[in-house]
């Protein structure tokens, strides 16, 4: 009688309060097990809440870690701080280590021991606790505030608020906005400063599939890296590297489980997803498909061609060029895809729907039309606005500040401004730091790419922006030239400072204002982006915001009061989430079909000898041959590489631990599917999936491909099978309802 009454007051709280269901939600730790933990269970999950999200005892959230301030995750999977993440995370400190007699980009890097390990110049981040700081700062903007003014005050609270806490101790404060400003939220970071490179697969591994494979399903790459984290003697962060420190001992590492799996398996991942704009209005999925998103492919492609062109004809033009290739690569293909995709699934009349349900919602009672009835309006006017100055402010960034010699000469600024005053040690302060960062960027500039790239784009400019919004000064440019792109070209780079680096460091022996001032990249960068993008776009910006921020905060708050027993998930915005559901196959379009895993057979498949994209490593192929997979083959003898499920991520959570049921590693997370590239502004259940290297394909290959068995016997290896959900009782289900509604 009891247990019934209690499922009936269960049922009852369930009904009243928010629920969450599976696959889409990139969900705040602190709120699971109010709001997502009965389906978490439903869905196959066997731990407690605790166990996922505890702030005084161990739980799975220390073993996660955000890199730098958020450019991906990373998972512990030793007592001994071993790390795991993506190859195209530590894509970039492969490239930097990597020479042409070392070419850890083409080769892999694996060290043998903890000496050689190389430091790797970013820091991790452990999350110790987050908190609801709303009360303290939402009572405090009145209504009375301008959009701008409650901005400011907002920052000042902020401000205020992770001052005081961040004095008691030594962690990093952060507060961050929720739902448009709606709620605000405070994190606090351990943060650790000596990360090391521990291992790398060669990028015909890594990267397998290239640009070709890149947001796409089906996938076959070994998409890894390993890193450790250090710590000084009392297991304490440092600031940076230091000699003296030991391997960090971790309140928690994840165990990694290497049993067959099978399609509903219970499927979780946390980590960092950057940002996602699900909210977005009708208006702004409008401007995007016709405006910025078009600029930024077309632009995107030209660089491309131009960096490929010369990356292929030498190798340490390749290494060098990389990195930028992959990020400039990276996003070309996304706003490609999401272009397309927003089309295709027919987001801008979602949106419209949703929007006209609001109107109508809001008609329906006074008090609500007063307070609602700018929102639509606003982010008409809005986005009318933006559309005007977007695409110059789009060439802005990704034209004139791409040219990496404008982009040298913006930061000439500090110096110039050094230069003039009289101020001595400032100058040489000034001069040092410009040394310092000459000297980087060009140990990886070439100039013939630069010089291309500058053609390119500044016929872009001077082809696609309207006149009335091009500067005097760009505009007398063109004249002068009469047009002729590769002879302003060539002219401008072969006497300017910011092209070469024997000119620029004979000028930071002696250098003089005038020599800075009178430089054509150093007058693009001040005119266009100094004083156009940054104050007259800048104003512009601002004054359009004020509406625009206003009714996306207002709209939030409005479909929340209208929908009471939906739990909106909050935008990404580089705190830690966690998105559970299963993994699963799907069906991409009509009468195709994707299984949820790939296999070294797929390798095999792909393989062609005259594409650098799809070239298959000697080694892995004798090992394919000999079937030689150890313990990491499933009961069929199958090699699995890739898998797919249906959760919620988004770019900031790459190398996030995809963890079953029983909080144990089965993958790390890598990428979106190109069906559902407009997931960041719509989720798409039926379509869109996470791509996870299979943790059994990533033990693989550091154990029989690399040979460094010793980093295997860190690990706390499970063979167990996975739990399954369908044996997860009714009552269990029911008990949990009861116990959140206490
Ligand atoms: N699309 C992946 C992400 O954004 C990055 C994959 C890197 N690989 C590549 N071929 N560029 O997380």
């Amino acid at each position: 009688m009891r247990q019934i009454a209690l499922a009936f007051i269960a049922a009852l709280f369930l009904l009243s309060t928010p629920s969450a269901k599976a696959d889409e939600g990139m969900w705040l730790p602190m709120f699971v097990k109010r709001l997502n933990y009965v389906d978490m269970q439903k869905q196959g999950l066997q731990l407690t809440p605790e166990e996922i999200y505890s702030v005084n005892n161990s739980s799975l959230k220390d073993a996660i870690v955000r890199l730098g301030g958020g450019f991906c995750t990373g998972e512990i999977i030793s007592d001994q701080g071993l790390m795991l993440t993506n190859h195209h995370c530590g894509f970039n400190v492969i490239q930097e280590n990597s020479t042409k007699e070392n070419n850890y980009l083409r080769d892999g890097f694996w060290a043998m021991n903890n000496e050689e390990e190389i430091p790797a110049g970013f820091s991790v981040s452990f999350l110790v606790k987050m908190e609801d700081v709303t009360k303290d700062i939402l009572p405090l903007l009145g209504v009375e505030l301008t959009e701008g003014q409650r901005a400011a005050k907002a920052d000042s609270l902020i401000k205020a608020i992770e001052e005081t806490a961040s004095t008691d101790n030594d962690y990093d404060v952060q507060i961050k906005s929720f739902y448009n400003g709606n709620e605000y939220y405070i994190f606090i970071y351990e943060t650790f400063g000596d990360v090391r490179f521990v291992g790398a697969p060669p990028s015909s591994i890594g990267k397998y599939g290239g640009d070709t494979d890149n947001w796409m399903w089906p996938r076959h790459t070994g998409d890894f890296t390993l890193f450790r984290v250090y710590a000084d003697a009392d297991n304490k962060p440092t600031k940076e590297y230091s000699e003296d420190n030991k391997p960090y001992t971790p309140k928690h590492s994840l165990p990694v489980n290497i049993a067959d799996r099978k399609a509903g398996d219970y499927s979780m991942i946390f980590g960092y997803p950057g940002s996602t704009d699900r909210y977005l209005s009708s208006y702004g999925v409008e401007m995007a498909v016709n405006i910025s998103q078009p600029a930024i492919v077309k632009l995107r492609r030209q660089v491309l061609d131009i960096y490929e062109a010369e990356m292929a004809k030498d190798e340490q033009t390749y290494i060098n060029y990389a990195d930028k290739q992959a990020s400039v690569a990276n996003y070309w293909k996304y706003f490609k895809g999401q272009t397309a995709g927003l089309k295709r699934l027919k987001i801008y009349d979602k949106k419209k729907a949703e929007e006209d349900a609001f109107e109508a919602w809001i008609a329906k009672e006074n008090d609500r039309a007063e307070e609602y009835k700018n929102v639509i309006s606003n982010y008409d006017e809005g986005y009318q606005e933006l559309s005007k100055i977007i695409l110059k402010s789009t060439y802005d960034i990704e034209a004139i500040y791409r040219i990496e010699s404008v982009s040298l000469a913006w930061r000439s600024r500090g110096l110039l401004a050094a230069l003039n005053t009289d101020d001595e040690e400032k100058q040489a302060k000034a001069i040092e730091s410009a040394k310092a960062s000459a000297q980087k960027h060009f140990k990886e500039f070439s100039y013939t790419i630069d010089k291309q790239v500058f053609a390119a784009m500044v016929k872009a400019y001077s082809m696609d922006i309207p006149k009335e919004q091009k500067p005097e000064m760009f505009k007398q440019l063109v004249n002068k030239f009469k047009g002729d792109f590769n002879k302003m070209a060539d002219k401008i780079y072969s006497n300017s400072i910011f092209t070469s680096s024997e000119r620029m460091m004979d000028f930071l022996e002696k250098p003089k204002a005038s020599s800075i001032e009178k430089d054509y990249l150093y007058q693009i960068a001040k005119t266009i982006i100094l004083e156009d993008y940054v104050q007259n776009l800048g104003t512009q910006k601002r004054a359009i915001n004020e509406k625009l921020d206003n009714a996306g905060r207002l709209y939030l708050k409005g479909i929340r009061e209208m929908n009471p027993t939906k739990a909106y998930a909050p935008d990404a915005n580089s705190t830690m989430r966690v998105t559970y559901g299963s993994v699963k196959d799907y069906f991409p379009r009509d009468a195709v079909y994707y299984n949820y895993y790939t296999t070294i057979e797929g390798i095999m498949e792909k393989e062609d000898p005259k594409n650098p994209e799809f070239l298959v490593p000697a080694k892995l192929k004798e090992l394919y041959k000999a079937k030689d997979y150890g313990q990491y083959a499933n009961s069929k003898g199958e090699m699995i590489v890739n898998f797919i499920s249906n959760n919620d991520i988004t770019g900031g959570n790459s190398g996030s631990p995809v963890i079953n049921g029983r909080g144990e590693l089965i993958g790390t997370a890598f990428d979106g599917n190109w069906e559902a590239m407009s997931g960041d502004i719509a989720f798409e259940t039926e379509l869109q999936r996470t791509i996870s290297v299979d943790i059994r394909y990533t033990l693989f290959i550091i154990d029989k491909y690399a040979g460094a068995k010793h980093l295997i016997d860190e690990m706390n290896i499970i063979r167990e099978l996975s739990p399954n959900p369908n044996t997860i009782k009714e009552e269990k289900v029911e008990e949990a309802a009861t116990e959140t509604a206490e």
